[in-house]
């Protein structure tokens, strides 16, 4: 689908939007036991006598910082006075699917929805945003999305800056299309650049030691960030926690989505002033914001342009003046743990906006669940990207690790815990990761590209995780549930009855494998001898018969 802006793009006048420097917003932090987050449409002045329609979270434009400790009970309370529907959902977030706000999670306009979760993320920059189908792009543009940290005991050990908004910042980086009406509109590309929903902003911050917390809150826009004099800079977190070590690097892509935390030694600069730029003109050809006039037109794609200014001023009365060597030792999980992989490939072609892609032949179905998983299990996953363009490829509910891209390991930036993973033109990228929260047929779980023009155009699809005795227990409408499935082989079943015989038959009614017990109400069952395609299980015993269906791979 082709969207009619090309028309209405008529800029305005460099001169209306001021080139003028402004503070950088920082959102309040958000600190109770029960939040209550409020989402309504706002009118606000980005640019000095425009008004702008916007959609906000307890304000005109983004949200709250919402502060958990780990082990905390999080509430959060979200009332949706748009006159639309929204859902909102915890990037990053190890929460069970009924909490995690996907497409499922709808909340109508005028009520509300709590979510409650137990907090087990490791410290991070996590964040949030709406999620309701195809209005993901529309309502994250207008600005509901917000940041999260968690916080823990490790990372409180370590001598790193943490004073919010002091020495630690917030920064979402955004990229806008505003028309000469001044409506900002949901378009792949923008033409200005805002930071925390501030254009052409600039940060004072200590002559020390500061961490910047950086999230890609763009629509489509990929950013390589750097600082004008090409310095390095010190890597300490990906998406979902701190890394092992800090790495340094002068050069940082960051897709949609993607956080990073990273540590700028500013000692002795007082005085000085430092832009952090983005350097789409060294993106690659397969990234949107590239130069590549295939992709849709924008101002700012494959050149060199600035994010925000540091203006740097006296340091603080304690500052943290080294980066620390080591950091936090959050376990990878070896390979050997994996009880299958999965590969997803991706295909088509298309610019931005316009493409239509699909992964492993498929388009999001709201009521199609298409994988599932077992609770408590690592599965190795490759996204293989047969298509022309870059993905930023997310799971909902879990985080995982870079294994290999291509063959070869990741840079160390990318060895952290992670939940975006960019995944180019070409690229086989594989993954480990664990399920480890629950997620059934009614609120599965989403993965998706989180270029939101793709996630809206159905370049997603949904995952259940189960324990199949828990999840009986759970639905006793089921009488037997069997995971995972796809399966190349051994299945877990349960049943509400003791079972007694097994019967597999393909799709034609073909008994594929028959197996007598007695099994109890729960066991395994090897499927490897049974052919691919979709199997039904028919469960025998105690005077009752019960068909679930498994696809074999
Ligand atoms: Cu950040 Cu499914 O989303
Ligand atoms: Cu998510
Ligand atoms: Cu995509």
């Amino acid at each position: 689908m082709r969207i009619p802006f090309a028309a209405a793009t008529i800029l305005i006048p460099a001169l209306l939007l001021g080139q003028a420097l402004q503070p950088l917003a920082i959102p309040p932090l958000l600190e109770a036991d029960t939040m209550h987050l409020v989402v309504a449409a706002h009118t606000h002045q980005f640019y000095p006598g425009v008004n702008t329609a916007t959609y906000g979270v307890n304000g005109p434009y983004l949200g709250p910082t919402l502060v958990w400790q780990q082990g905390d009970t999080a509430r959060i309370a979200v009332e949706n006075q748009l006159a639309e529907v929204t859902t909102m959902h915890w990037h990053g977030m190890h929460v069970p699917g009924e909490m995690d706000g996907g497409p499922h999670s709808i909340i109508q306009p005028g009520e509300s929805w709590t979510a409650e979760f137990p907090v087990k993320n490791p410290a991070g920059t996590y964040w949030y945003h709406p999620h309701p189908h195809m209005l993901t792009a529309k309502q994250a543009n207008l600005g509901i999305a917000g940041f999260i940290l968690v916080r823990d005991d490790a990372e409180a050990q370590l001598d790193l800056p943490r004073t919010y908004g002091v020495d630690d910042f917030p920064v979402v980086i955004q990229d806008k299309k505003i028309i000469s009406t001044g409506e900002m509109v949901t378009y792949p590309l923008g033409d200005s650049l805002w930071v925390n929903g501030t254009p052409n902003a600039y940060l004072e911050v200590p002559a020390q030691v500061v961490r910047l917390r950086l999230l890609n809150g763009s629509i489509a826009r990929i950013f390589r960030l750097g600082f004008e004099d090409d310095r390095n800079f010190d890597v300490i977190g990906s998406d979902g926690g701190l890394l092992p070590a800090p790495t340094a690097m002068n050069r940082l892509m960051l897709s949609n989505g993607e956080r990073a935390e990273v540590l700028l030694d500013l000692t002795g600069m007082e005085g000085d002033s430092l832009l952090l730029m983005s350097y789409g003109n060294e993106l690659g050809q397969s990234m949107p914001g590239s130069g590549n006039l295939i992709l849709e037109y924008s101002t700012l794609n494959g050149i060199a342009f600035p994010v925000l200014r540091l203006r740097i001023v006296p340091p603080t009365a304690d500052p943290v003046t080294a980066v620390p060597n080591l950091l936090a030792s959050i376990p990878v999980p070896s390979e050997a743990t994996s009880v299958r992989t999965r590969t997803k490939t991706i295909t088509g072609n298309g610019m931005v906006a316009m493409g239509q892609f699909l992964i492993n032949g498929l388009q999001f179905d709201m009521d199609v669940v298409n994988d599932t998983m077992l609770l408590g299990s690592n599965e190795v996953w490759h996204f293989v990207n047969n298509s022309n363009l870059a993905h930023p490829m997310h799971l909902h509910g879990v985080s995982f690790f870079v294994l290999e891209r291509n063959g070869v390991p990741p840079p160390q930036w990318e060895r952290g815990p992670k939940d975006v993973v960019l995944v180019d033109a070409g690229e086989d990228v594989k993954l480990i990761v664990h399920f480890g929260e629950l997620a059934g047929a009614d609120f599965p779980y989403m993965y998706h590209c989180h270029n939101l023009m793709h996630e809206d155009h159905m370049m997603m699809l949904q995952f259940m995780v189960v324990d199949p005795v828990t999840a009986l227990a759970d639905t006793p409408a089921a009488h037997a549930l069997v995971a995972p499935s796809p399966t190349k082989g051994v299945v877990r079943f349960a049943a509400q009855f003791a079972v007694e015989h097994i019967t597999v038959r393909d799709l034609l009614g073909r008994v594929v494998l028959d197996r007598s017990g007695p099994f109890g109400k729960e066991g395994t069952l090897d499927l490897s001898v049974a052919p691919a395609g979709v199997l039904t299980m028919e469960l025998g015993g105690q005077g009752k018969r019960e068909v679930v269906r498994v696809v074999k791979e």
